[in-house]
Order: C-alpha cells, then sequence, then structure tokens
C-alpha cells in the first residue's frame, strides 16, 4: 500500500492488550482510542496504520497481503494453516485447546466417538494422531452444550478460566496444545519491508526478555 507498516489487530479486549504493547514499543497511534467506531487509524510520525479486524479474521487479511503484519491466535494458525510468517510468541491471550466431556464420560473404542468443535482441523489431526476414529459435528459456537444434549460425546475447544466447563458441568479430558498470540507477516511484506519489520519483532522480543 505504501510505506506504513499495515498492521492488522485483533478487534476485542486482547487487540486492546495487544495494541498496549506495539505502543510501549514505540508504535503509538494516539486516535485509536478515541471513542467511534473507526476501524483504520493511523500514524505516519510512528510509521504504522492499524486495522481492527476480527480476531479470526487477521490471518486472512494478512495471507493475502491486506495488511502486513498483524496479531493472531496460535488457535486460528493451527486451524488453518495459512501462509504466512509467524514471527514471534507474544505470551498474551494464553489459554489451552482441550479435549473436554461430561464427568462420567468413559471412551469406549469400540465406538466412533461424536466430536463437536469449531476447530476441525485441529480435532481431525489430534484424533488422527492418536489413532481414533472419530465422527465430527461441526458447531459455530456455545460448543459446550454438544455434550450436555448428547449430541456429542466430547468437545474440542478453548479453555482459558476454565469457567465455561466448571458451569457446564463438563472437564478437561486430554490437553492438545498450549495457545498463545503470535505476530505473523505477510510473506511479500516481509521481503519488501524486513528492516520495518524485524525492527518491530525486535522491540517486542526485547520488551518480552524485560517482563520475564
Ligand atoms: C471460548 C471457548 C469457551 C470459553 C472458554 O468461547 O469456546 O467457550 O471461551 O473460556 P473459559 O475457560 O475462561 O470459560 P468464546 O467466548 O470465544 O465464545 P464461543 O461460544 O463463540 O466459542
Amino acid at each position: 500500500m505504501d510505506d506504513l507498516l499495515n498492521v492488522a489487530l485483533p478487534k476485542g479486549r486482547l487487540g486492546e492488550k495487544v495494541y498496549a504493547m506495539f505502543e510501549a514499543a514505540g508504535y503509538e497511534c494516539p486516535s485509536i482510542k478515541e471513542p467511534g467506531r473507526k476501524l483504520i487509524f493511523e500514524n505516519p510520525a510512528a510509521g504504522v496504520r492499524y486495522f481492527w479486524v476480527k480476531p479470526s479474521d487477521v490471518a486472512i487479511y494478512v495471507e493475502r497481503g491486506a495488511a502486513d503484519i498483524g496479531v493472531a491466535g496460535k488457535d486460528i494458525l493451527l486451524e488453518y494453516e495459512p501462509d504466512l510468517y509467524e514471527l514471534h510468541d507474544l505470551d498474551v491471550g494464553k489459554c489451552r485447546m482441550a479435549v473436554a466431556a461430561k464427568k462420567d464420560f468413559r471412551d469406549n473404542p469400540a465406538r466412533t466417538l461424536r466430536v463437536a468443535t469449531k476447530f476441525t482441523n485441529i480435532a481431525l489431526k489430534y484424533y488422527h494422531s492418536v489413532g481414533r476414529d472419530i465422527d465430527i459435528i461441526h458447531l459455530n459456537g456455545s460448543i459446550e452444550l454438544a455434550p450436555i444434549l448428547g449430541l456429542s460425546d466430547v468437545i474440542v475447544d478453548i479453555v482459558e478460566t476454565g469457567a465455561t466447563l466448571k458451569e457446564n458441568d463438563l472437564t478437561v479430558v486430554e490437553e492438545i496444545v498450549p495457545i498463545s498470540a503470535r505476530l505473523i507477516a505477510n510473506k511479500a511484506a516481509y521481503r519488501f519491508k524486513t528492516a520495518a519489520i524485524e525492527g518491530l519483532v525486535g522491540k517486542m522480543r526485547e520488551m518480552r526478555q524485560n517482563h520475564d
């Protein structure tokens, strides 16, 4: 687009935290804090332009080059396997991808396991790796309802505090993979804006080290 670094931020609580990290690293953009419904903000002095993007769409913007870099959850990267560079673990937005079920669930290996999830690819790969036949039931949200209503035997979903599982009498059966927010880059943009992108990644790494 131009000389500015185009950054796709995930809209919402995580995005605000991530913006604060960019700001602390020297990529401030004061207008982003003004109330309103605007989605694009830029600060030419700091060399950045920010977009607020639905969190699950950030990787699409970056993969296709509509944004040079962005911040996406490892869950989205594992699920959609976009063709882009994963540059840095921001160590925020931490949670786990897990298998959960009703407390009295006992797996019967003789039967195909019914798995409800939003993360079809992650679930298929995980059960393939353990050699278990499954029947995927793809849902778009409120996954916890599925085992309660007998729609599935287990769910594969994100567990953060564990409150949703607890309040619905479900429990973690198996942890699949830890999740956190990652700084990602478009491959062509990385080639053309290497110095700017590496400069930013360097500052982020420094901040993480100081914080550890
Ligand atoms: C996610 C996830 C769980 C919940 C886990 O749902 O699907 O339902 O958060 O968090 P907890 O362990 O802290 O309770 P989200 O809020 O994204 O909504 P969803 O129903 O659309 O998946």
